[in-house]
Protein backbone atom coordinates (compact mmCIF):
# COMPACT_ATOMS: atom_id res chain seq x y z
CA UNK A 1 0.00 0.00 0.00
CA UNK A 2 0.69 3.63 -0.69
CA UNK A 3 2.98 4.73 2.48
CA UNK A 4 1.42 7.28 4.06
CA UNK A 5 -1.93 7.34 2.67
CA UNK A 6 -4.78 7.82 5.42
CA UNK A 7 -8.45 6.66 4.87
CA UNK A 8 -11.10 8.97 6.73
CA UNK A 9 -14.77 9.95 5.93
CA UNK A 10 -14.95 12.62 2.86
CA UNK A 11 -15.35 16.07 4.14
CA UNK A 12 -16.98 19.23 2.04
CA UNK A 13 -13.69 20.08 1.31
CA UNK A 14 -12.82 16.97 -0.28
CA UNK A 15 -16.04 17.13 -3.19
CA UNK A 16 -14.01 18.33 -6.07
CA UNK A 17 -11.52 15.85 -6.13
CA UNK A 18 -14.02 13.58 -5.33
CA UNK A 19 -16.03 14.52 -8.84
CA UNK A 20 -13.01 14.71 -10.70
CA UNK A 21 -12.05 11.44 -9.86
CA UNK A 22 -15.22 10.12 -10.64
CA UNK A 23 -15.38 12.09 -14.11
CA UNK A 24 -11.91 10.15 -14.96
CA UNK A 25 -13.75 7.02 -14.16
CA UNK A 26 -16.60 8.20 -15.90
CA UNK A 27 -14.79 9.05 -19.40
CA UNK A 28 -13.08 5.29 -19.17
CA UNK A 29 -16.43 3.86 -19.70
CA UNK A 30 -15.09 0.81 -18.17
CA UNK A 31 -17.07 1.27 -14.85
CA UNK A 32 -20.22 2.57 -14.89
CA UNK A 33 -23.42 3.23 -17.50
CA UNK A 34 -23.41 7.37 -16.75
CA UNK A 35 -21.60 9.34 -19.28
CA UNK A 36 -23.09 12.94 -17.60
CA UNK A 37 -19.55 14.68 -15.56
CA UNK A 38 -20.45 15.84 -12.37
CA UNK A 39 -19.51 18.58 -10.63
CA UNK A 40 -18.41 19.44 -6.79
CA UNK A 41 -21.96 20.22 -6.52
CA UNK A 42 -23.56 17.34 -7.86
CA UNK A 43 -22.15 14.68 -4.97
CA UNK A 44 -22.32 17.49 -1.88
CA UNK A 45 -25.56 15.04 -1.31
CA UNK A 46 -23.61 12.46 -0.95
CA UNK A 47 -22.16 13.37 2.57
CA UNK A 48 -23.90 13.41 5.90
CA UNK A 49 -26.14 10.80 5.60
CA UNK A 50 -25.36 8.18 9.06
CA UNK A 51 -26.35 5.24 7.28
CA UNK A 52 -23.76 5.66 3.83
CA UNK A 53 -20.56 6.21 4.62
CA UNK A 54 -18.40 8.12 2.44
CA UNK A 55 -14.35 6.97 2.75
CA UNK A 56 -11.52 9.31 0.81
CA UNK A 57 -8.04 7.95 0.51
CA UNK A 58 -5.64 11.21 1.03
CA UNK A 59 -2.16 10.62 0.04
CA UNK A 60 -1.58 13.06 2.13
CA UNK A 61 -2.52 16.45 1.08
CA UNK A 62 -3.81 14.59 -2.16
CA UNK A 63 -6.98 12.72 -2.74
CA UNK A 64 -6.47 9.91 -4.63
CA UNK A 65 -9.85 7.24 -4.08
CA UNK A 66 -12.77 7.62 -2.59
CA UNK A 67 -15.73 4.84 -1.81
CA UNK A 68 -19.16 5.82 -0.70
CA UNK A 69 -22.26 3.92 0.15
CA UNK A 70 -25.78 4.62 -1.64
CA UNK A 71 -29.18 4.03 -1.41
CA UNK A 72 -30.27 0.78 -2.62
CA UNK A 73 -34.10 0.75 -2.52
CA UNK A 74 -36.38 3.30 -0.27
CA UNK A 75 -38.23 0.57 0.92
CA UNK A 76 -37.48 0.43 5.02
CA UNK A 77 -37.39 -3.43 4.27
CA UNK A 78 -34.28 -2.57 2.33
CA UNK A 79 -33.19 0.12 4.75
CA UNK A 80 -30.30 -2.35 5.78
CA UNK A 81 -28.69 -2.81 2.09
CA UNK A 82 -26.21 -0.25 0.26
CA UNK A 83 -25.34 0.15 -3.47
CA UNK A 84 -21.27 1.47 -3.18
CA UNK A 85 -18.92 2.95 -5.42
CA UNK A 86 -15.42 3.05 -5.70
CA UNK A 87 -12.80 5.01 -7.69
CA UNK A 88 -9.06 5.81 -7.12
CA UNK A 89 -7.39 8.32 -9.84
CA UNK A 90 -5.68 6.59 -12.51
CA UNK A 91 -2.09 7.49 -11.51
CA UNK A 92 -2.89 5.43 -8.43
CA UNK A 93 -4.09 2.68 -9.26
CA UNK A 94 -3.21 -0.85 -8.86
CA UNK A 95 -1.23 0.05 -5.59
CA UNK A 96 -3.80 -1.08 -3.02
CA UNK A 97 -5.52 2.33 -2.77
CA UNK A 98 -8.80 0.61 -3.79
CA UNK A 99 -8.36 -2.65 -0.94
CA UNK A 100 -7.49 0.22 1.63
CA UNK A 101 -10.43 1.75 1.20
CA UNK A 102 -12.30 -1.02 1.21
CA UNK A 103 -11.15 -2.33 4.23
CA UNK A 104 -12.03 0.72 5.95
CA UNK A 105 -15.40 0.53 4.63
CA UNK A 106 -16.80 -2.27 5.40
CA UNK A 107 -16.14 -1.93 8.93
CA UNK A 108 -17.56 1.40 8.47
CA UNK A 109 -20.66 -0.28 6.41
CA UNK A 110 -21.31 -2.64 9.74
CA UNK A 111 -21.04 0.47 12.39
CA UNK A 112 -23.71 2.36 10.25
CA UNK A 113 -25.85 -0.55 10.74
CA UNK A 114 -25.98 -2.29 7.13
CA UNK A 115 -26.57 -5.59 6.82
CA UNK A 116 -25.67 -5.41 3.23
CA UNK A 117 -23.15 -3.65 0.46
CA UNK A 118 -23.96 -4.68 -3.01
CA UNK A 119 -22.78 -3.22 -6.42
CA UNK A 120 -23.28 -4.15 -10.04
CA UNK A 121 -19.93 -4.46 -11.88
CA UNK A 122 -19.10 -4.83 -15.69
CA UNK A 123 -17.89 -8.22 -16.12
CA UNK A 124 -14.78 -6.34 -17.94
CA UNK A 125 -14.24 -4.66 -14.70
CA UNK A 126 -10.99 -6.95 -13.65
CA UNK A 127 -9.75 -4.67 -11.22
CA UNK A 128 -12.71 -4.25 -9.87
CA UNK A 129 -14.24 -7.78 -9.40
CA UNK A 130 -10.67 -7.98 -8.02
CA UNK A 131 -10.83 -5.91 -5.29
CA UNK A 132 -14.49 -7.48 -4.51
CA UNK A 133 -13.21 -11.16 -4.36
CA UNK A 134 -10.56 -10.08 -1.74
CA UNK A 135 -12.78 -8.88 0.39
CA UNK A 136 -15.51 -11.14 0.18
CA UNK A 137 -18.01 -10.71 -1.63
CA UNK A 138 -20.06 -13.05 -3.69
CA UNK A 139 -20.73 -13.13 -7.39
CA UNK A 140 -24.59 -13.37 -7.43
CA UNK A 141 -24.99 -13.68 -10.82
CA UNK A 142 -25.21 -11.71 -14.29
CA UNK A 143 -27.42 -9.11 -15.18
CA UNK A 144 -27.58 -9.42 -19.20
CA UNK A 145 -27.88 -6.54 -21.48
CA UNK A 146 -28.56 -4.54 -18.12
CA UNK A 147 -28.46 -0.74 -20.10
CA UNK A 148 -26.07 0.40 -23.39
CA UNK A 149 -23.04 2.35 -23.20
CA UNK A 150 -22.13 4.33 -26.05
CA UNK A 151 -25.01 2.64 -27.79
CA UNK A 152 -23.41 -0.98 -26.78
CA UNK A 153 -25.68 -3.84 -24.67
CA UNK A 154 -23.46 -4.03 -21.40
CA UNK A 155 -23.99 -6.48 -19.02
CA UNK A 156 -23.66 -6.30 -15.05
CA UNK A 157 -22.33 -9.18 -12.75
CA UNK A 158 -24.43 -8.44 -9.21
CA UNK A 159 -21.65 -8.74 -6.35
CA UNK A 160 -23.02 -8.56 -2.61
CA UNK A 161 -21.26 -8.83 0.58
CA UNK A 162 -23.22 -9.52 4.04
CA UNK A 163 -22.20 -7.70 7.28
CA UNK A 164 -22.72 -8.19 11.04
CA UNK A 165 -25.39 -9.90 12.22
CA UNK A 166 -26.24 -11.08 8.37
CA UNK A 167 -23.54 -13.32 8.37
CA UNK A 168 -24.50 -15.12 11.95
CA UNK A 169 -25.60 -19.01 10.36
CA UNK A 170 -24.76 -18.20 6.43
CA UNK A 171 -23.56 -21.99 5.82
CA UNK A 172 -19.81 -21.82 5.03
CA UNK A 173 -18.65 -21.24 1.66
CA UNK A 174 -22.14 -18.95 1.15
CA UNK A 175 -20.11 -16.09 2.43
CA UNK A 176 -16.48 -16.08 2.11
CA UNK A 177 -16.05 -13.86 4.73
CA UNK A 178 -12.80 -13.91 6.77
C1 LIG B 1 -11.47 -0.76 -9.44
C2 LIG B 1 -10.50 0.13 -8.67
C3 LIG B 1 -11.29 0.96 -7.67
C4 LIG B 1 -9.49 -0.75 -7.93
O1 LIG B 1 -8.67 0.08 -7.15
P1 LIG B 1 -7.07 -0.10 -7.19
O2 LIG B 1 -6.49 0.79 -6.17
O3 LIG B 1 -6.61 0.07 -8.59
O4 LIG B 1 -6.93 -1.65 -6.78
P2 LIG B 1 -5.85 -2.31 -5.81
O5 LIG B 1 -4.48 -1.87 -6.22
O6 LIG B 1 -6.26 -2.09 -4.40
O7 LIG B 1 -6.04 -3.84 -6.19
C5 LIG B 1 -7.21 -4.54 -5.82
C6 LIG B 1 -7.25 -5.85 -6.55
O8 LIG B 1 -7.47 -5.59 -7.96
C7 LIG B 1 -6.44 -6.19 -8.73
N1 LIG B 1 -6.19 -5.30 -9.85
C8 LIG B 1 -5.79 -4.01 -9.79
N2 LIG B 1 -5.72 -3.51 -11.03
C9 LIG B 1 -6.07 -4.50 -11.88
C10 LIG B 1 -6.22 -4.60 -13.28
N3 LIG B 1 -6.00 -3.53 -14.07
N4 LIG B 1 -6.61 -5.78 -13.81
C11 LIG B 1 -6.87 -6.84 -13.02
N5 LIG B 1 -6.78 -6.80 -11.66
C12 LIG B 1 -6.37 -5.66 -11.12
C13 LIG B 1 -5.26 -6.26 -7.79
O9 LIG B 1 -4.33 -7.25 -8.19
C14 LIG B 1 -5.94 -6.62 -6.51
O10 LIG B 1 -6.33 -7.98 -6.57
P3 LIG B 1 -5.70 -9.05 -5.55
O11 LIG B 1 -6.19 -8.63 -4.21
O12 LIG B 1 -6.30 -10.32 -6.02
O13 LIG B 1 -4.23 -8.93 -5.71
C15 LIG B 1 -9.72 1.07 -9.63
O14 LIG B 1 -9.03 0.30 -10.57
C16 LIG B 1 -10.58 2.09 -10.36
O15 LIG B 1 -10.84 3.16 -9.83
N6 LIG B 1 -11.05 1.77 -11.58
C17 LIG B 1 -11.87 2.71 -12.36
C18 LIG B 1 -13.20 2.95 -11.69
C19 LIG B 1 -13.94 1.65 -11.46
O16 LIG B 1 -13.97 0.76 -12.29
N7 LIG B 1 -14.62 1.59 -10.29
C20 LIG B 1 -15.41 0.46 -9.92
C21 LIG B 1 -16.80 0.63 -10.43
S1 LIG B 1 -17.80 -0.78 -9.99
Amino acid sequence: MTSGLTIRPAAPGDLQAIAAIYNEGLRGRGATFETRERAAADVAGWLGDPRHPVLVADDPGEIVGWIAASTYRTRECYAGIAEFSVYVASTARGRGVGDALMAAFLPACEAAGLWKVLARIFPENAASLALCARHGFREVGVYRRHGKLDGAWRDCMIVERLLGEATIGVEAGEDARG
